[in-house]
C-alpha cells in the first residue's frame, strides 16, 4: 500500500536522499525572498532586529544562510542559522551553525528574534480529500508515480483540527484539506525551545478561514518550475500555511499582515519584494514572547 502523503512527503524532503540534503540547496530550485533581494531584505531585518531589542538572530531553516550572511555586515547581533544540512562549505565564519534545531545550543535563543522565512510550508502535513459520500479521507500516494488513492477516515486529532480550522460544511467531493497540525506544532515546538527569546517572526505563503484553498495548495518546485507534486525527492513540496491556526498556538501576535506592508514600514523599497503579487503578498506574523 502506498505512504500517506505526510509520510511519503517526509521521506522525499528529509530522508537521506531526501531534497533538501541536495549540494545545491533551496536557492537551486526557487527564489525566496532572500535570493531576490538579500542587501534590501537584510537591511528591514535589521531595523526589525533592533527595534525588538534583539541580541542575536536565529534563522530556523536558513537554506543555506543567505539572509544571515547579507546581515553579516549590517547587523550588531550573533547570527544563527539552523537547517537540515551541516555548515555549508564558505559560509563566513562570523555566522553560527546548527544542524538542525536539537544540536542548537539553547542561549542561542536567549535574547533572539527568531525567523522562520518559507519554513512552515515545508513542514509535512496530511492531504484529506472529500469523497462521494461528502466525508474526508486520507489521501495516499505512490512516491515513484505520484499516483493517489484515498485510504480510511482520517484520525480524530486531524478531524478535531478541521473542526476548528478548515470547517467540511462547504466542501465538495474532490475538495481537499490540508491538515495544519503539524505546522501548528512545530511552531509550538520552536517558541518552546525559546522562552528567552524576544520575538518570532513567521513568513510564509499563507492563507485564513476565509481563504482557505477549495482544491488544496500542494505544489511541487524543481529547477525553478512548477511541476506536479510528486514525492520522489527530486523536486521541493510544499502546501500553504494556514497562519491563523499557528497564530493561535505562538505568543502575543504583534503583527500580522503582509511582507509587504510589513518590509514598506521596515525602509525597504526594494519593488519585487513588495509586489503584492508576488512575494510582498506572503504573510508576515510577529509575535512577542
Ligand atoms: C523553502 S526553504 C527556505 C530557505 C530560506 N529560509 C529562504 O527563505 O531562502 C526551507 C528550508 O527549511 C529547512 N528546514 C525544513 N525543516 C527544518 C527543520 N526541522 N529544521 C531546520 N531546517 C528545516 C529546509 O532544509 C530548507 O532549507
Amino acid at each position: 500500500m502506498s505512504p500517506s502523503w505526510k509520510d511519503a512527503w517526509q521521506e522525499a524532503l528529509y530522508g537521506p536522499e531526501g531534497f533538501y540534503r541536495r549540494p545545491e540547496g533551496p536557492a537551486g530550485h526557487f527564489r525566496t525572498a532572500s535570493h531576490a533581494a538579500p542587501e534590501a531584505l537584510a537591511e528591514g531585518i535589521a531595523r526589525l532586529a533592533s527595534s525588538v531589542g534583539a541580541r542575536s538572530i536565529v534563522d530556523v531553516g536558513t537554506g543555506r544562510g543567505e539572509l544571515l550572511t547579507a546581515l553579516l555586515p549590517i547587523a550588531g547581533q550573533e547570527l544563527w542559522g539552523v537547517d537540515v544540512v551541516g555548515r555549508p562549505p564558505g559560509l563566513p565564519a562570523a555566522v553560527q551553525w546548527a544542524e538542525g534545531l536539537d544540536s542548537l545550543a539553547p542561549e542561542a535563543f536567549d535574547g533572539a528574534l527568531v525567523i522562520a522565512w518559507e519554513l512552515l510550508d515545508v513542514v509535512v502535513m496530511d492531504i484529506l480529500e472529500i469523497d462521494e459520500t461528502g466525508r474526508p479521507r486520507t489521501v495516499l500516494v505512490d512516491p515513484v508515480t505520484g499516483r493517489e488513492q484515498l485510504a480510511g477516515p482520517p484520525a480524530s486529532i486531524d478531524l478535531e483540527w478541521i473542526e476548528s480550522w478548515w470547517p467540511l460544511d462547504q466542501l465538495e467531493e474532490g475538495d481537499r484539506i490540508e491538515v495544519g497540525l503539524t505546522r501548528d506544532r512545530f511552531w509550538e515546538d520552536l517558541l518552546r525551545r525559546a522562552p528567552n527569546a524576544v520575538a518570532a517572526l513567521c513568513v510564509d505563503y499563507a492563507h485564513t478561514r476565509a481563504t482557505r484553498p477549495e482544491q488544496g495548495s500542494l505544489s511541487g518546485f524543481r529547477a525553478g518550475r512548477e511541476v506536479p507534486p510528486r514525492p520522489d525527492g527530486t523536486m521541493d513540496i510544499t502546501a500553504h500555511v494556514a497562519i491563523d491556526s499557528v497564530a493561535a498556538v505562538g505568543g502575543r501576535t504583534v503583527e500580522c499582515t503582509t511582507q509587504a506592508q510589513a518590509l514598506k514600514q521596515l525602509g525597504v523599497t526594494d519593488p519585487e519584494l513588495l509586489d503584492e503579487g508576488g512575494l510582498g503578498g506572503f504573510a508576515w506574523l510577529l509575535q512577542e514572547l
